[in-house]
């Protein structure tokens, strides 16, 4: 008789991490789906941290290292980056139309930086996102592990520098 092997609990209430257990699941927990599994979370968080990695290495049951090995030797993927905050636009379709470009482009006119970049004085990283799974607040942005939508440019820089500023 095989016995049915415990999944790890989601990290939290956040719905991306729904977002990368389906693609597991429908995987089978496979250790195939590693890499397939990584991109899920770079398309949901918009970068990999070690929490993640956890995770994912939890439910595939593969060692913590031949995730951080396959993360690191692929440039696909992004890992944690070194603003002491993040700003994730996403760019998936939903906010696609509801104007994720401009919120980019008011990032970048703010703090000179694009998407997989981090300001000079390391206060903020952006990066983007393909769906968050928040599509019902189009053009969704996740600051500091927070969502938010239905900002404009103006109203997500006020954010942003309130975030920075304390
Ligand atoms: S497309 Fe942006 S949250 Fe789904």
């Amino acid at each position: 008789m095989t016995m049915q092997r415990t999944r790890p609990n989601l990290p939290s209430n956040d719905k991306r991490w729904k977002l990368v257990n389906a693609t597991m699941r429908r995987n089978g927990y496979a250790d195939h789906a590693l890499i397939e599994t990584l991109h899920s979370v770079q398309d949901a968080f918009g970068f990999l941290d070690e929490e993640a990695m956890t995770f994912v290495a939890d439910s595939l049951d593969l060692p913590l290292s031949k995730v951080f090995g396959v993360a690191t030797f692929y440039h696909l993927f992004m890992l944690k980056p070194q603003g002491r905050h993040t700003c994730v636009v996403c760019t998936g379709t939903a906010c696609y139309i509801k104007g994720a470009d401009e919120l980019i482009d008011s990032l970048a006119q703010r703090f000179g930086v694009q998407p997989g970049e981090t300001t000079a004085d390391e206060a903020l990283s952006v990066m983007s996102a393909r769906c968050v799974g928040a599509c019902g607040l189009a053009p969704a942005v996740v600051i500091d592990s927070q969502v938010m939508g239905k900002l404009d440019g103006a109203q997500l820089i006020g954010k942003l520098e309130q975030t920075i500023a304390v």
